[in-house]
């Protein structure tokens, strides 16, 4: 397929790095950005040779600076209604994508850029990156998710301060408070992310998948549903093939050749 406002690459080891190029915009999310990132988010979804997504923004100064403000200028509640629960739904089916994601944030995430990033995995940041949730000052609010992952990442105090004041934080608060994982420099910032989906590719397949889905499902519902999800994700790990591998290459002493089975 061919896009006009993000760029799509598979690389060979099962890696796809999405791009929002949209660069003289700031990678600000239109509706016809949003629809290509959902177009891919579906063809890499079923794509088995992709095994993981990384999310980044083109140019050097944005990741992507919020929903586009001049399609926001336009709204009537009804639509927008409507733009936000897809909106919603699209960051929802890339959270629970079953592959991982990381967001490498290479400059501003304000609004729906925060928000996409926080549907993501993990999230990396480069140093000059900058974060906020600004829609309080448009009179609007948050409406990709933002009121609900934020305080569920930073907690509620935290959460609020950014949602009510539209305050940026820069990369340093972002990583002490644990809105980003870790920092890193700008040019090393794309081969890091990479480095970390291979780490997270060289473990069993089966498991990483069930242990995105334990943590989700105990976020989502509560500690007694979390634990019981757990134990039945736990009783079907340890009844692949994947499990037998790793614990025989651990007695062996060698490295576990999974198979994701
Ligand atoms: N929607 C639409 N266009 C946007 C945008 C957005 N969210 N964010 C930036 N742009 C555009 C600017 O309008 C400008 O376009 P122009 O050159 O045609 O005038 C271009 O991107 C560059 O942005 P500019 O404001 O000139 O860069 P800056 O370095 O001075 O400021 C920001 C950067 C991010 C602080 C500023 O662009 C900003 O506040 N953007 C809006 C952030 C926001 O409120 N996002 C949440 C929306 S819900």
């Amino acid at each position: 397929m061919a896009w006009h406002n993000i760029a799509v690459d598979v690389e060979n080891d099962g890696i796809a790095v999405l791009t929002v190029s949209r660069p003289e915009k700031l990678n600000a999310l239109n509706c016809a950005t949003m629809q290509e990132i959902g177009a891919a988010v579906s063809e890499l979804s079923t794509d088995i040779s992709v095994k993981g997504l990384i999310l980044t923004g083109s140019g050097e100064k944005a990741f992507v600076a919020g929903a586009d403000i001049n399609e926001l200028a336009e709204a009537d509640p009804l639509r927008s209604i409507d733009v936000a629960t897809w909106g919603q739904q699209l960051l929802r089916r890339i959270e629970t994508l079953g592959k991982p994601t990381i967001a490498a944030i290479n400059g501003f995430a304000l609004g729906g850029g925060l928000e996409l990033a926080m549907a993501c995995t993990m999230r990396v940041a480069s140093p000059n990156a900058k974060f906020g949730q600004p829609e309080v000052k448009l009179g609007i609010i948050a409406g990709y998710g933002g009121t609900q992952r934020l305080p569920r990442l930073i907690g509620r105090g935290r959460a609020l301060e950014m949602l009510l004041t539209g305050d940026m934080i820069d990369a340093a608060e972002a990583h002490r408070i644990g809105l980003v994982n870790r920092i890193v420099d700008a040019p090393e910032l794309l081969d890091f992310c990479r480095a970390t989906m291979r780490k997270i590719f060289a473990n069993g397949p089966v498991a990483v998948r069930l242990t995105m889905q334990a943590v989700d499902v105990g976020l989502n519902t509560g500690l007694d549903e979390g634990l019981q999800f757990e134990a039945t994700a736990f009783g079907v790990a340890a009844g692949t093939a994947d499990r037998q591998e790793g614990t025989r290459a651990f007695l062996e002493k060698r490295q576990p050749r999974f198979n994701g089975r």
